[in-house]
Formats: C-alpha cells, sequence, structure tokens
C-alpha cells in the first residue's frame, strides 16, 4: 500500500517537473516572441518620430484607441485622398491662409456659411478644409458641390457618431445619466455633477481636438505650412472681406501686437459686431473665425494633459480655464473694429450649457453686409486698442461636467499622440 502510494506521488512530480519544465520553456519562447515583435514596431516607428508626423495609416494601430468600426475605417482611408478642384485651383498662392470649417449635421446652417464663403473675395487662392463630426449624406452633398477653391474632406475617425454599439459611441453595458456604477454594475464614471457621459455631448470636443492634431501634425496638405491656418463652424456667416482682413492682421500682428497670439475674424464677445473705430483691437481670445499659426499650436499641444482632463464638454471653455491660463499672461488676439464673421447658430449644440440638446430652427437668417464689409477695411496705419481684464471664463472654473469618464479622457490624449510618440506629445 506504502509502496503504491509513494510510487504514485513519484511519479506525480515527475509529472509536475515535466509540467514546470514545458510550461517555462513557452514562457521563455513567448516572451523572447514579445520582445522581438516589441523591438521590431519600435525600430519601424523611429523615423515618424524623428520628422514629428508620419501619414497617421501605415503604422500598427495605437493600443490607446477603440477598435474601429468599418464606417470608420473606410472614412479614415478617405482623409487620405487629395483635396478636389485641383483641375480647376492646380496652385495656391504662396502666402494662403488654409481656412478649415468643422461641421456636424446642420445642412440648412451649412448652406448657408458655403454660400457666403463663395463670395469671400481671394478664396479661390486657398485650400478648404472640411472636417466632418459623423457621416451625413446631405452635409456630403454640400461640401461635394463647392466649386469656388480647393477643397478636403476629412471625417473624424473616432467619432461617437460611427459607432452604432460601442465606445466611443453607446455601448450597451453604459452608466446613464445618474446611475450609481456600484449598485447596478455598469461601465463609466460620473463627472462632477454625478452625471455620466453623452456620447452626442463628447463628441464636440473630441472632435475639436482630433482636428487640431490632424491638420497641424497629420495631413500633408497642411502639417508644414509654418503660417496661419483660420478654424471656422457650420454656423459662422463669413464676410467678403473676411480673407483679405485676414492676411492683412497676420501681416500686421508681429509689429502692432507682438503678445497676441492669434487673429480673429470676429470680437470675442459673440453679440458685438465691433466698434467701428479707426484701430486694431487686442482682446481675449474668442470662439469665432480665430487662426493661429504653428508656434501657437505647438504650445496648445503641449497642454494636452490639462484639455484632456478638464471636466468640461466645451472645447472652447477648456482652452479659456485650463489652456491658454497656463501659457502665463494675458492671451490676446488681433482684430478689426468691424466684424467679418458672424455666429448665427441659435440654438447651437456648441452653445447648448443647459439645455442638453440640439434643436433646428428654420435657417432663415438676415444677415446684412454693408458695402464697407465687401472689401478689406483694416489700415495698416491704425494703433491698437487694448482691452484688458475682460469679463469670461478664466482660470478656477471648475467646468460644466460631462467629460469624466476615463475612456473620454484616454481616447483625447491618444490623439495628442496620433502623429507624436509619448515622450514628445505629454508634458
Ligand atoms: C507665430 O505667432 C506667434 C504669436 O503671435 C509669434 O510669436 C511667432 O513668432 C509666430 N511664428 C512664426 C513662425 O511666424
Amino acid at each position: 500500500m506504502a509502496g503504491y502510494k509513494k510510487l504514485r506521488s513519484q511519479s506525480a512530480a515527475c509529472r509536475r517537473f515535466l509540467f514546470l519544465f514545458v510550461f517555462t520553456l513557452f514562457g521563455v519562447g513567448l516572451s523572447v516572441f514579445v520582445l522581438r515583435t516589441n523591438s521590431v514596431s519600435s525600430i519601424a516607428k523611429e523615423p515618424a518620430d524623428e520628422s514629428g508626423h508620419d501619414g497617421g495609416s501605415s503604422w500598427p494601430q495605437n493600443p490607446n484607441l477603440p477598435k474601429q468600426s468599418e464606417l470608420s475605417a473606410r472614412l479614415d482611408k478617405q482623409n487620405q485622398l487629395p483635396p478636389r478642384n485641383r483641375d480647376m485651383f492646380p496652385h495656391l498662392a504662396k502666402d494662403h491662409i488654409t481656412i478649415v470649417l468643422y461641421v456636424h449635421n446642420r445642412p440648412q446652417y451649412l448652406r448657408v456659411v458655403v454660400k457666403s464663403l463663395s463670395q469671400v473675395v481671394g478664396i479661390s487662392e486657398t485650400l478648404l478644409i472640411v472636417s466632418h463630426d459623423g457621416y451625413f449624406k446631405e452635409m456630403n452633398a454640400i461640401v461635394e458641390g463647392i466649386k469656388f477653391c480647393q477643397v478636403k474632406q476629412i471625417y473624424a475617425p473616432y467619432s461617437p457618431h460611427l459607432f452604432p454599439d460601442s465606445f466611443p459611441g453607446v455601448s450597451p453595458r453604459d452608466c446613464k445619466d445618474k446611475d450609481d456604477a456600484g449598485k447596478i454594475k455598469c461601465q463609466g464614471n460620473p463627472d462632477q455633477y454625478g452625471n455620466h457621459r453623452s456620447p452626442k455631448i463628447v463628441s464636440l470636443k473630441h472632435h475639436w481636438w482630433w482636428m487640431m492634431n490632424t491638420v497641424w501634425d497629420g495631413l500633408k496638405e497642411t502639417r508644414d505650412n509654418s503660417g496661419h491656418i483660420l478654424f471656422i463652424e457650420e454656423d459662422h456667416f463669413i464676410f467678403p472681406n473676411a480673407y483679405r482682413n485676414l492676411q492683412a492682421l497676420a501681416r500686421l500682428k508681429p509689429q502692432k501686437c507682438p503678445d497676441c497670439y492669434a487673429a480673429n475674424l470676429a470680437p470675442s464677445d459673440v453679440k458685438s459686431r465691433g466698434e467701428g473705430w479707426e484701430s486694431l483691437i487686442a482682446e481675449r481670445m474668442g470662439n469665432v473665425g480665430y487662426s493661429f499659426n504653428r508656434t501657437v499650436w505647438r504650445k496648445i499641444h503641449k497642454k494636452a494633459r490639462e484639455f484632456c482632463f478638464f471636466d468640461d464638454y466645451n472645447w472652447d471653455i477648456t482652452m479659456w480655464a485650463t489652456v491658454y491660463p497656463s501659457f502665463g499672461g494675458p492671451v490676446y488676439t488681433l482684430r478689426g473694429p468691424r466684424t467679418s464673421a458672424v455666429h448665427f447658430g441659435k440654438c447651437g449644440l456648441h452653445q447648448g450649457r443647459g439645455e442638453r440638446s440640439a434643436c433646428i430652427d428654420n435657417g432663415e437668417f438676415n444677415i446684412d453686409v454693408d458695402d464697407i464689409d465687401k472689401v478689406r477695411n483694416i489700415k495698416p496705419q491704425w494703433n491698437v486698442h487694448v482691452y484688458e481684464n475682460q469679463p469670461g471664463y478664466k482660470a478656477g472654473f471648475k467646468g460644466w461636467g460631462g467629460w469624466a469618464d476615463q475612456r473620454d479622457l484616454q481616447l483625447c490624449l491618444a490623439f495628442a499622440h496620433l502623429y507624436h510618440t509619448a515622450e514628445s506629445a505629454s508634458s
């Protein structure tokens, strides 16, 4: 009996040893394999790091990015297509200022904006980039109809609108509203006011940040551009003199206002049409028709963490409350005394601070354009009037919430690393 038992335990020990041996062999093999693939992928990545950017599509998928839906992958490919209308406008002017129009899904607004752009003096000299949050046929049709300049369309590939049943869209396990994740076993982190993420709401800030990173550092059409880039939205009416005024502001900025970070088409008070004075104006950064250069973008990009970890779903309030204050001094923008752009959206997604849903109005607008606003109306001999200590969001503001889900914060940060290595992007 005893001998049998001993025999059994001996063979058991032998089996254990064999198992351990095979297991170790397997483990060593596996780690050699992992090490090798790692070093291969890090070698493959190096050239991109040195030049500061890559094409975005030829590199292994960033592990911090969600798995792409079919639509998302298809649109990502379309982002590589060259601009349209190159046959009609084969050359961009040497000193052109690229215009980026970012849109969601308000076709009745977009029609107005595009019509206004078609009347802008000088528009044929430049490239218009339209950045889409989501894929909407009617929006596409409007953009495809543009014949007055080169047009490049890009789609935010990680827009919540492209993911029907998974993050960044809604996934079945997601917490909603004020759900208690501990009690009902759902996924998500509530914001400072106890609310869970709403994909429709977070899509705006994600889009803005993805677009900024992509336009400055991703697209081959713009990533070597050192001049200003102008940013406008689907509910901004653009005056015929906007482009010529902007060129004048960009030219005058270094002498007239060396402390200005940007040039704006419109006053920072969106209700104002300007003072009508015979002078330039320097004031706090506005969010209608703003433009800046790559030096400023690099400063913004260094603050990716501040931008991505601030609990407010509005990109502009996030900038005012975290990024600009971190520059260590007032962040002025230079503009003319008469506006060259008007925000006309009455019930935008964007300003819906309390009411968290979009509404539609009839799309009729009556914006008077005087003759003086049809030609450049900025004079190089003017002085600069500086507005100091204007009211508005600033450092210390706690944020309106809506932006606290860890998955959103990580996705946002991943956008900052899309075209950079981790070391060069975070601060
Ligand atoms: C870009 O703008 C900033 C702020 O106005 C200025 O200091 C900088 O010299 C500009 N950079 C280039 C390359 O023009």
